[in-house]
């Protein structure tokens, strides 16, 4: 039997190393070593052996496996090896070559816009006030003074979620969040979306963009509204812009006024983006109203403060000539890649 033993050895080392890759030499080792492999066999047929040639037999078998088995690791490591060798070789990477051309993002104009004027107000002491988009009724009305048969509050101006609940409709309603929880002075810029029940077309969108701002402090006149929006403008559009007043109605303000900006493209002459006027209406702004400063726990006797808020599609379009629009929301990279 011993003789056997090393003409299974002898067998199974040859066939180990004729084996050409992994797959053959996993083939040896189920002919030699598997359940059925003929070594395997031997050790099951020692039942017929005597008692002193047994453990001899079964040692030298344990040996004998033990021997193939290392064998049959050596082979499969270097095929392995060998499998990733080829691949080196084959595989080598061209650094020379030209890589592929990376596309960047750009900044939207809209962004821009906001970006801009938020750096402007934060370099005049402004903090970035922020608020919900589906804004309570109260705040978007009632706490701004707003009657309660106020055209805006009609539904085909303002989207309702409920009774009490809108899609706010100016980011005024951010003004009464803010002066609830923050005492004064306050000095806040809220940029933010704004939902109106309007068709699509060259200049309206149902949602558009404002920045609204309010300044609440000891002494706050109209002065402050005026010096505040000129250097904004300067800043903003440039330093020869000039801005003008004309009174105007807004529930939340006392007195109100509609701002207009020179046209910063003909420098007031007239031209296709001021429509031959030579000015721009650029916002709404006013003294916040004392009923607005008490529905807010203010109290009108002790403060002041004025109040701003103008759309960030207007100046995007006006500031980069785009003439309609739609264009900012079609998010096409032809049109985009060009700010
Ligand atoms: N919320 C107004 C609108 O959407 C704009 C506005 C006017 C805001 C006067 C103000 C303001 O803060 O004082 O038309």
């Amino acid at each position: 039997m011993q003789e056997q033993i090393s003409q299974i050895k002898e067998k199974a080392l040859e066939a180990i190393q004729n084996a050409k890759d992994a797959k053959e030499l996993d083939e040896v080792r189920v002919q030699y070593l598997g359940k059925k492999g003929e070594l395997t066999l031997i050790l099951r047929s020692m039942g017929g052996l005597s008692p002193e040639e047994r453990p001899v037999v079964g040692s030298l078998v344990n040996q004998v496996r033990d021997e193939l088995e290392a064998k049959i690791e050596e082979g499969e490591k270097s095929f392995a090896n060998k499998v990733i060798e080829e691949r080196l070789a084959t595989e080598n990477i061209d650094v020379t070559e030209p890589s592929k051309k990376m596309t960047l993002g750009s900044v939207h104009p809209i962004t821009q816009v906001v970006n801009d004027v938020k750096e402007i107000f934060i370099g005049m002491g402004y903090q970035i006030a922020d608020g919900p988009e589906v804004e309570l009724a109260t705040y978007n009305f009632d706490k701004l003074n707003t009657p309660p048969d106020h055209p805006a509050r009609d539904v085909q101006d303002t989207f309702y979620v409920t009774d009490d609940i809108v899609l706010r409709s100016q980011t005024s309603p951010v003004q009464a969040r803010v002066m609830e929880t923050q005492k004064p002075p306050i000095k806040v810029i809220c940029p933010g979306a704004v939902y109106r029940s309007d068709s699509v077309d060259a200049t309206h969108s149902p949602v558009f963009h404002q920045i609204e701002g309010l300044v609440i402090d000891k002494n706050i006149s109209m002065a402050d509204l005026k010096g505040t929006l000129e250097m904004f403008a300067k800043k903003c559009l440039g330093e020869k812009t000039q801005i003008r007043f004309r009174p105007h109605h807004f529930p939340f303000t006392e007195p109100s006024a509609e701002a207009d900006v020179s046209c910063f493209v003909c420098g007031g002459k007239g031209c296709r983006v001021c429509k031959g006027e030579g000015w721009i209406e650029l916002l709404g702004c006013g003294m916040v109203h004392p009923n607005v400063l008490r529905n807010c726990n203010i109290d009108p006797e002790e403060y002041s403060g004025f109040a701003f808020g103008f759309g960030v599609e207007r100046i995007a379009m006006a500031k980069f000539g785009i003439d309609d629009m739609r264009l900012l929301y079609e998010n096409d990279v032809r049109f985009l890649k060009q700010f």
